[in-house]
């Protein structure tokens, strides 16, 4: 039993799932007091991941995933998305914090093609050589790298552009890259000193990343289109992928980057 709120468990409190601790709870109702959009947010990251992992199954024929700092795979993660748009596909979930991970052997249990690695993303070696990541990802064929809400874990003296580098450069030529992460880019320093205290309280330390810092991740990369019509650029999360990119920017949103590339 946790007697510490995890990020994981804040997570998904605050996208309605039940694998959270009454610390979790706890924690998550004093986040979302201070930031009441933390909420719209979380749930349009969630989006972001499950249109990201469709678009890539469906347009591009990715058919294996690293889903690194995953999270608990609750509420449609992205063993459902690839169960409805790839039956064959496979994913490896990532994480650090012993107690999602514990949680996540038994949601996944009998899930075929999906397994939960407990590993720190930032052992790059150590995560592609896993015997669980041998068994469901070939680094011969396309990889889809799913960075969402993580990097902002990974402060500037981890140097999280040289890991994204050092994923990809794993991986063949036609493999994609996801990536979600905060920014205060669009919010007052009020709010984003706010929201600093809450995750010290929580014990999480995030870093929150401008446009430009966001952009980096992506040197070398060829950046998708997020929508049809649009410049291949980065947007607020909620844009990526929406029917109805206008509408779906709302101010949840816009406390999130996100972007998808591919390795020509
Ligand atoms: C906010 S959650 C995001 C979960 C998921 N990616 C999503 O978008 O739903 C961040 C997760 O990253 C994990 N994490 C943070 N730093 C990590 C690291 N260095 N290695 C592995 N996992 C990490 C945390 O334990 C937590 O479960």
């Amino acid at each position: 039993m946790n007697d510490r709120p995890n990020a994981a468990g804040i997570y998904d409190y605050i996208l309605g799932g039940t694998t959270n601790t009454a610390t979790d709870r706890e924690a998550a109702d004093r986040a979302l007091k201070a930031l009441p959009e933390l909420g719209e947010s979380a749930w349009a990251n969630r989006g972001f991941l499950q249109r990201a992992v469709a678009r890539m199954a469906d347009e591009w024929g990715v058919r294996q995933f690293l889903d690194l700092g995953s999270g608990l795979p609750t509420q449609r993660s992205t063993h459902e998305v690839l169960a409805e748009h790839c039956p064959d596909g496979r994913v490896v979930y990532v994480d650090r914090d012993p107690f999602t991970v514990e949680q996540n052997e038994v949601l996944l249990r009998d899930v075929a093609g999906a397994a939960t690695l407990r590993a720190d993303i930032r052992d790059v070696d150590e995560v592609l050589s896993a015997a669980r990541t041998r068994e469901l990802i070939d680094l011969e064929l396309p990889v889809g790298i799913l960075l969402v809400a993580v990097t902002q874990f990974l402060p500037d003296e981890d140097d999280p552009w040289g890991l994204v580098r050092r994923y990809v450069a794993a991986v063949p030529s036609g493999s994609y890259v996801a990536i979600s992460a905060p920014t205060g880019d669009m919010q007052s320093d009020r709010v984003v000193g706010n929201l600093r205290s809450e995750m010290a309280r929580a014990g999480a330390r995030a870093v929150s990343r401008s446009r430009e810092e966001f952009t980096r991740f992506f040197d070398g990369l060829d950046v998708v289109p997020p929508y049809p019509g649009a410049d291949p650029v980065v947007v607020h999360v909620g844009q990526w992928g929406a029917e109805d990119p206008e509408a779906a920017d709302d101010d949840g949103s816009r406390w999130f980057y996100a972007a998808v590339a591919r390795k020509p």
